[in-house]
C-alpha cells in the first residue's frame, strides 16, 4: 500500500474527492492509483510525451510534471470526465472515429484533452493553432494529420456499411477516446504486487550477487527476489527457436547495458523505495564492441562461443553474374551507407500483470504475439502449454518490437514465486535500454545501367548490428538480399547481408526487418545512375520496373498483381509539376532557402520469409442469432480488428457492425499468428474469408437456399432470400455446444511459399506489395535544417479493405520514415528518453496526399494485399533525394541531422 501522508482535496471530473498523497507525489500516480483514473495515460514520466495531459483549472498540464498538492482545491478533468460531460470532447469523439485519428489510443486521452482546452478557447482554430495546441502529445501511429483534421472538423470520408471497400470507422474504437481501453498497466487488480527488475548498467561487465536472502529478508515489503536460479525451465528464450539464446536472466555475464540480471517482487511502496544500487551485486565492467566491424576482427570478445566472428548469420541471393554486368555497364553508381538504431516509441511502454489461476499462470499484456508468447513461456516455466494463458491487453503500439517477449517472464516467475497477482511496467528508459531496436546498417552497394536506361549489374553487401541476442535478426538477414534489388527487374544480382553481434541491445523486428535501410542504399543509386545517364529520375525507375510475368531477383514469377509501375504513374502529375515548382523556386532564390523533391519506391513480402505462417479464424452464431467472431490477431492500431472483421462480414453477407468481437486470448481464439510481416489483412484476412465462407455454405445448406441469397439478420432471425423466396433459419431448433454456439466454422490460411536454395532462388512470398513516395522539402543550406513541406504516397493496397485505415497507416508510415531519415537515433547510454531520443511532432509532418492503388492479387482476400511495413520503406530515401535535389549533396548516413548536413554543405563549398 502506498503510504498516506496529507489528504488533499481537489474536484475530478466534477466530483470533490479526498485524496492521501506522499509529498511531492506526481498528480499523475494520485489520479492514476489513488483515484483510478486509468485514462491518465503514462508514457515516459518526464514531461515528454504529453500522454498523461489533464486540465487543471482548464488548463492543459501534464500530471507526470505536477505534484498533487499543486493541484489542491482545483478542478482536475480528464478525458473520461471530459467525454461525458463536454460537448467539445463528445463531438471530438465523433469526430476522431470519423477520421481515423485514433490508432492504438493510447496518446488519444491526452490528445483529446489538449484539444478540448483549445476548443474552449477557440472553436474554429486553424492549423497553425491546432499545431501550437498539441505540440506537447506525442502520437508515434497517427501522423498526426487526422487528428489535425478531426480537431479542425473537417469532414471525414466514412462510407458503407462495413463491406470489403467501406470506410468504416474502426468497429473498437469508441472507448479509445474516452479512455475506457485498458491498457497492460490499467488493468492490474488492487493489492497487487510490483515488481523492479535489475539491469546491467554496463556494455559488458561480469557479476557476482551477494547474499540475496539476507538482503530481502532485510527488507520490509520485499516478498521475492528472482534469479536465474528461479527459472523452473530453461532460461532461453528468441523468437526463432533455432537461434533462441537470450536469457530471461543474464547469468554471470551481462552482454549489453540494460540486461536484466535480477528481479525484486514486493508491495508497491517498498518497490518505489527500492534504490538499485543498494541491490546486493559486484559488477566487473569489460571490454565492449559496440559496431559491427570491430565485432568481426580477430581477438574481438565473442559474444556467443558457437557464432565465429560474432557472425550469427548470413542471408544471400545470387541471380546471375553480378561482376560481370558491372564490368559491362556503361554507367556505374558506387555507396556506402549507414543507418541508425532506430527506438520504436511506442507511446505505452511494456506493461501487464500476471496471476495464477487454478493452478494455470494468466499473463495479461500488451503484445503482438499472443500465441508466441504462449509457447515461450511455457518453455521458461517448464510446463505445459495447456497451463499458460495469455490476455493481450490494449496495445498502446508495437511496430514490430512487442513480439518479442520483454516483461512477460518476469511477471509469471512472480506470480509463481509469491502466489500472488503481480504487475510490471516498464519506465520510458527501460523500454529504451532493453527492447529491440531497428537494426543499424553499413551498407556497400554499387549498380550499374547501360547508355538506353536499363539496370546492368547489382553487388550489395550489408553489416547489420543485431546487438547481443538474435531477436529477429535472422529474418532480417534473410529477407535484405530478397528485396534489396527493390521492385525492378534486374537479371545480374548479387547480395549479402550478415547480422553481427555486438553489445548493444538487441535488434530485432522495426516496421520493415531490414529493408528501409537497404532501401536508402538502392533507391540513392538510383539517382545516381539517372544523372549519370542524363534521365529524369521516375523515367529511368519505370524503365526499369517488374512487370506482370517477369522474373524477381529470388527467380519467382509473379504473372499477375505486380503493381509498382501503378504506383510511380500515380505520381506522374504531382511528380513533373512539383519538380518544376521547386527549380522555379531555387532560380529566384536569393537567401539559403532551397526546395528539393525527391521519388523513391518500395516494395515487401507479405508474410514470412519461405516458412509456414497460418492463420486460424473461427466463428460461431447463438441461438439468439448473434454472430460471434473469434479473431486472435493482436490489433495494436493497424485495425485487424476492423479489417478482418469487414472480410469476415462480407463472405458471410452480413454488416460488419453486427458481430460480436472475441478476444484475443488464447484460451478462447484460435493462433491468428502474429502481428507483423504485412501479414494480417493478407494471411488472417483470408483465414477470415474462408471461415465466413464457410459459415455461409452451412446455413445455406441449413435452408437449401440458392449460393448467392442475400442473407438479413433482424433480431435474431437469420433469413436468406433468393429467387425462390425467403428461407428461414430456425437456430432454435439447433443444440448449442459448450460454447452456446448453434453452428460454428473454422477456417486456416497458409500462404504458398517454397524455401529458397543456397543462391536465394525460390518463392520467398506469395505476394508482395508496392509503393511510391515523392517528398518535397526545403533546405536551409546555412543552418542545415531540413523542412518537409509535402508527401504524395501512392500504394499498391490490392484491395483497400477499408480505406480510411490504410490511409492512416500511410501518414503513420511516413511519419517513422520521416523520423529515420531526420531525426531518430538511439545511442545506449545517451539517448535513452523522449526528450534526447526525438521522434516527429504534429508540427514536423505536413501534409500528405494519399494515392490508394488497388492491383488485385489472386491470393489476397478479396484481392487485398498487406500494407503495414510498405509505408516507410520509400519514405527515407525519398527524402535523401529529395535533399539532393535541393542542395546537390548525396547524404549516405541517416539520420540526416542539421550538423551532419551542415558539415556536407560545406565540404560541398571546399570549406
Ligand atoms: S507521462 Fe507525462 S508527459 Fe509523458
Ligand atoms: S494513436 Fe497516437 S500513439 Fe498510437
Amino acid at each position: 500500500m502506498l503510504k498516506r501522508v496529507n489528504d488533499i482535496s481537489l474536484t475530478l471530473n466534477g466530483e470533490r474527492v479526498m485524496v492521501g498523497a506522499e509529498p511531492g507525489e506526481r498528480l499523475s500516480e494520485s489520479l492514476r492509483e489513488r483515484l483510478g483514473a486509468r485514462d491518465v495515460k503514462i508514457g515516459c514520466n518526464a514531461g515528454d510525451c504529453g500522454a498523461c495531459t489533464v486540465l487543471v483549472d482548464g488548463a492543459p498540464v501534464c500530471a507526470c510534471l505536477m505534484t498533487t498538492q499543486q493541484a489542491a482545491g482545483c478542478a482536475v478533468e480528464t478525458a473520461a470526465g471530459l467525454s461525458r460531460g463536454d460537448p467539445h470532447a463528445r463531438a471530438l469523439a465523433e469526430r476522431f472515429q470519423d477520421h481515423g485519428a485514433a490508432q492504438c489510443g493510447f496518446c488519444t486521452p491526452g490528445m483529446v484533452v489538449a484539444a478540448v482546452a483549445l476548443l474552449r478557447e477557440n472553436d474554429a482554430p486553424d492549423e497553425a493553432q491546432i499545431e501550437g495546441a498539441l505540440a506537447g502529445v506525442l502520437c508515434r501511429c497517427t501522423g498526426y494529420r487526422a487528428i489535425v483534421d478531426a480537431v479542425a472538423a473537417v469532414p471525414g470520408s466514412l462510407a458503407g456499411a462495413g463491406a470489403v471497400g467501406d470506410s468504416i470507422r474502426r468497429l473498437d474504437g469508441a472507448d479509445k477516446l474516452t479512455g475506457a481501453e485498458r491498457f497492460g498497466d490499467d488493468i492490474a487488480p488492487p493489492g497487487t504486487l510490483t515488481i523492479r527488475v535489475i539491469r546491467s548498467p554496463h556494455a559488458r561487465a561480469a557479476f557476482e550477487f551477494g547474499d540475496l536472502e539476507r538482503w530481502r529478508a532485510g527488507r520490509s515489503g520485499i516478498e521475492a527476489v528472482l534469479t536465474a536460479d528461479d527459472i523452473p525451465g530453461e532460461n532461453r528464450f528468441g523468437v526463432i527457436p533455432q537461434f533462441a539464446d537470450q536469457p530471461v536472466f543474464a547469468q554471470s555475464i551481462a552482454r549489453f547495458r540494460g540486461e536484466a540480471i535480477a528481479a525484486v517482487v514486493g508491495e508497491p511502496q517498498a518497490i518505489d523505495d527500492l534504490a538499485p544500487a543498494d541491490f546486493p551485486v559486484t559488477w566487473t565492467p569489460l571490454d565492449a564492441v559496440a559496431e559491427p566491424a570491430p565485432a568481426r576482427e580477430p581477438g574481438a570478445p565473442l559474444l556467443h562461443d558457437d557464432r565465429a566472428d560474432n557472425v550469427m548469420c548470413e542471408g544471400f541471393v545470387r541471380c546471375g553474374d553480378a561482376k560481370a554486368a558491372l564490368a559491362r555497364a556503361d554507367v556505374v553508381a558506387t555507396g556506402a551507407f549507414a543507418t541508425a538504431f532506430v527506438e520504436h516509441a511506442y507511446l505505452e511502454p511494456e506493461a501487464g500483470f500476471a496471476e495464477v489461476v487454478d493452478g494455470r499462470v494468466e499473463i495479461h499484456v500488451c503484445t503482438q504475439a499472443p500465441v508466441m508468447d504462449l509457447e515461450s513461456m511455457a518453455l521458461i516455466l517448464g510446463r505445459d502449454k495447456r497451463d499458460v494463458r495469455i490476455v493481450p491487453s490494449g496495445c498502446g503500439g508495437g511496430f514490430g518490437s512487442k513480439l518479442d517477449l520483454s516483461i512477460q517472464p518476469y511477471l509469471a516467475l512472480g506470480a509463481l514465486k509469491t502466489g500472488r497477482p503481480v504487475r510490471l511496467a516498464l519506465t520510458r528508459t527501460e523500454s529504451m535500454q532493453s527492447t529491440t531496436k531497428r537494426h543499424p546498417a553499413t551498407i556497400a552497394l554499387k549498380i550499374g545501367a547501360t547508355k538506353d536506361g536499363r539496370l546492368c549489374g547489382f553487388d550489395f553487401e550489408g553489416d547489420f548490428n543485431t546487438g547481443a541476442y538474435a531477436s529477429w535478426g535472422p529474418t532480417v538477414a534473410n529477407r535484405v538480399p530478397v528485396h534489396a534489388s527493390g521492385p525492378y527487374r534486374i537479371a545480374d544480382y548479387r547480395a549479402l547481408a550478415r547480422g553481427v553481434h555486438t553489445h548493444c541491445p538487441p535488434s530485432g523486428a522495426f516496421r520493415g526487418f531490414g529493408v528501409p535501410q537497404s532501401a536508402i542504399a538502392q533507391e540513392t543509386l538510383f539517382d545516381d545512375l539517372a544523372a549519370q545517364l542524363g534521365m529524369d529520375p521516375l523515367d529511368f525507375r519505370l524503365a526499369n520496373v517488374l512487370e506482370d510475368g517477369e522474373r524477381t531477383v529470388c527467380g519467382q514469377v509473379f504473372e499477375q498483381g505486380v503493381g509498382i509501375r501503378a504506383c510511380l504513374e500515380a505520381l506522374r502529375p504531382a511528380w513533373e509539376s512539383e519538380r518544376a515548382a521547386a527549380e522555379t523556386f531555387n532560380a529566384a532564390a536569393t537567401g539559403p532557402l532551397r526546395r528539393g523533391v525527391g521519388i523513391a519506391s518500395g516494395w515487401y513480402g507479405c508474410g514470412n520469409t519461405s516458412l509456414p505462417n497460418p492463420s486460424t479464424i473461427r466463428a460461431g452464431i447463438a441461438a439468439d442469432g448473434t454472430v460471434h467472431l473469434h479473431q486472435g490477431a493482436a490489433d495494436i492500431g493497424q485495425g485487424a480488428n476492423t479489417v478482418i472483421a469487414q472480410i469476415f462480414a462480407t463472405a458471410l453477407g452480413v454488416k460488419a457492425t453486427d458481430l460480436r468481437l472475441v478476444g484475443p486470448d488464447t484460451d478462447v481464439t484460435p493462433d491468428a499468428g502474429k502481428t507483423s510481416a504485412s501479414r494480417q489483412t493478407f494471411v488472417s484476412g483470408n483465414a477470415a474469408r474462408l471461415c465466413g465462407e464457410a459459415l455461409r455454405a452451412k446455413l445455406i445448406r441449413h435452408v437449401n437456399a440458392a449460393p448467392d441469397a442475400t442473407l438479413t439478420m433482424t433480431d435474431g432471425a437469420i433469413r436468406f432470400t433468393d429467387a425462390t423466396g425467403t428461407h428461414s433459419v430456425d437456430l432454435s431448433a439447433m443444440m448449442a455446444d459448450s460454447d452456446g454456439y448453434v453452428i460454428k466454422a473454422k477456417a486456416t490460411y497458409d500462404p504458398p511459399t517454397k524455401p529458397l536454395n543456397a543462391d536465394g532462388q525460390g518463392i520467398p512470398y506469395a505476394q508482395f506489395g508496392y509503393a511510391a513516395q515523392v517528398a518535397v522539402l526545403e533546405v536551409d543550406t546555412a543552418l542545415g535544417t531540413v523542412r518537409p513541406l509535402k508527401f504524395i504516397a501512392a500504394h499498391d493496397v490490392g484491395r483497400a479493405i477499408n480505406p480510411m485505415l490504410v490511409t492512416g497507416q500511410i501518414h503513420g508510415g511516413i511519419a517513422q520514415g520521416l523520423g529515420m531519415a531526420l531525426m531518430e537515433e538511439y545511442v545506449p547510454g545517451r539517448t535513452e528518453n523522449l526528450h534526447d531520443y526525438l521522434i516527429p511532432t504534429i508540427g514536423d509532418i505536413p501534409p500528405i496526399e494519399s494515392i490508394i492503388v488497388e492491383v488485385p492479387d489472386a491470393h489476397g482476400p478479396y484481392g487485398a494485399k498487406g500494407l503495414g511495413e510498405h509505408v516507410l520503406i520509400p519514405t527515407a530515401p525519398a527524402i535523401l533525394n529529395a535533399i539532393r535535389h535541393a542542395c546537390g549533396v548525396r547524404m549516405t548516413r541517416v539520420p540526416v541531422t542539421p550538423s551532419r548536413l551542415a558539415a556536407a554543405l560545406r565540404e560541398r563549398d571546399g570549406g
